[in-house]
């Protein structure tokens, strides 16, 4: 790395600068967790869809992911309790979607832990940002 880019790095860490931060670095990072313990771990975007889509029998009025979210992430959904609307998650038809990992960790602890009834792994996360980054056609 050539010095300039060094200190520039080294500036930005310095000054505790919030950069925005991409799906890719997110995923990747999870992935990278992931594969601590499991060295043949690779995001799955079938093993993220039916996490999202499965009823976990935790909670009756929010059973899966979809309950707020929807079936089709590039769309829309609406909050089960409040009825707010809620953006779309997938990073294909929003921009501002897995470019902050505090937001993001701070929304899959919760979800997490209201629809599977516990935090998700970092092998879950992966799989999930994989399947958000590629919803395909309309489940
Ligand atoms: C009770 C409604 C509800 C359920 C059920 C729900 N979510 Fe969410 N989710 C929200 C709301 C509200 C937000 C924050 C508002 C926003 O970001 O649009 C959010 C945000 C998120 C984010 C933040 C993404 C980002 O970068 O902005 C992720 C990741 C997420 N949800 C994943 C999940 C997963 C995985 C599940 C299932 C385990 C789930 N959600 C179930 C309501 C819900």
């Amino acid at each position: 790395m050539n010095l300039k880019i060094c200190i520039a790095l080294l500036s930005l860490v310095a000054a505790g600068t919030v950069y925005a931060e991409t799906p890719a670095e997110l995923l990747n990072g999870y992935a990278g967790e992931a594969a601590r313990s499991a060295p043949d771990f690779a995001p799955s975007v079938e093993r993220g869809k039916s996490f999202f889509a499965r009823k976990w029998g935790v909670s009756s009025k929010m059973p899966n992911c979809q309950s707020c979210h929807g079936g089709n992430l590039t769309q829309e959904g609406k909050h089960v309790i409040t009825g707010k609307r809620i953006a779309p998650l997938s990073p294909l038809a929003n921009t501002k979607r897995f470019t902050s990992s505090a937001k993001v960790e701070k929304w899959f602890k919760r979800n997490c832990n209201d629809v599977v009834g516990r935090e998700c792994t970092a092998a879950e996360k992966a799989d999930l940002i994989k399947f958000f980054n590629n919803p395909g056609v309309k489940s």
